[in-house]
């Protein structure tokens, strides 16, 4: 039995503890989007100025991309035989991605932006580690996605540039 058992990776009785890592893992993870999409939708609506329209169009097309992760990481924790969490659960942590006082402050809606794919970015990139070996679907999953996150920083990180470029920021 024992090659049989190995033969099942992560889903073998002896990776249980392994298991539970990586759910609570993903829990966090899908917790991270579902608050991303909740600053997302507020941010590109709040923002005033000729300024705002590039960086509200571009948080409108991340929301569905934030939404879609969340859904993958739901179904990853289902598949490990875990129990995505109720609305209870939940704990915001994004201070950073508040209203502004002032809604013509873009900057500090691009800065937020950044904080939160960083923040993305470096739990995914602990994920990626630890299933490293013992759990490639997770790894293949969360890659993809980290990429996505990569994607998002770098684009916010362009706004970042022309603001600073122009003295604004
Ligand atoms: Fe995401
Ligand atoms: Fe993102």
């Amino acid at each position: 039995m024992t090659t049989r058992t190995s033969s099942q990776g992560i889903l073998a009785d002896e990776n249980a503890e392994k298991r539970e890592e990586i759910i609570e893992l993903l829990k966090k993870a899908y917790w991270m989007e579902i608050e991303t999409v909740m600053s997302y939708v507020a941010n590109s609506v709040n923002p005033d100025g000729l300024r705002a329209q590039e960086i509200v169009e571009a948080l409108a097309q991340d929301i569905q991309e934030e939404l879609g992760h969340a859904q993958q990481f739901a179904a990853r924790i289902k598949e490990l035989y875990g129990v995505v969490p109720g609305s209870l659960e939940f704990a915001a942590e994004q201070s950073y991605l508040q209203p502004p006082e002032h809604q013509t402050d873009i900057l500090h809606v691009i800065k937020g932006v950044i904080e939160a794919e960083t923040g993305a970015i470096e739990h995914y990139n602990r994920i990626i580690e630890v299933t490293d070996g013992v759990d490639y679907v997770t790894q293949d999953m969360v890659i993809a996605i980290l990429r996505d996150e990569e994607g998002h920083r770098r684009l916010f990180e362009g706004f970042l540039r022309e603001f600073e470029a122009d003295g604004l920021a």
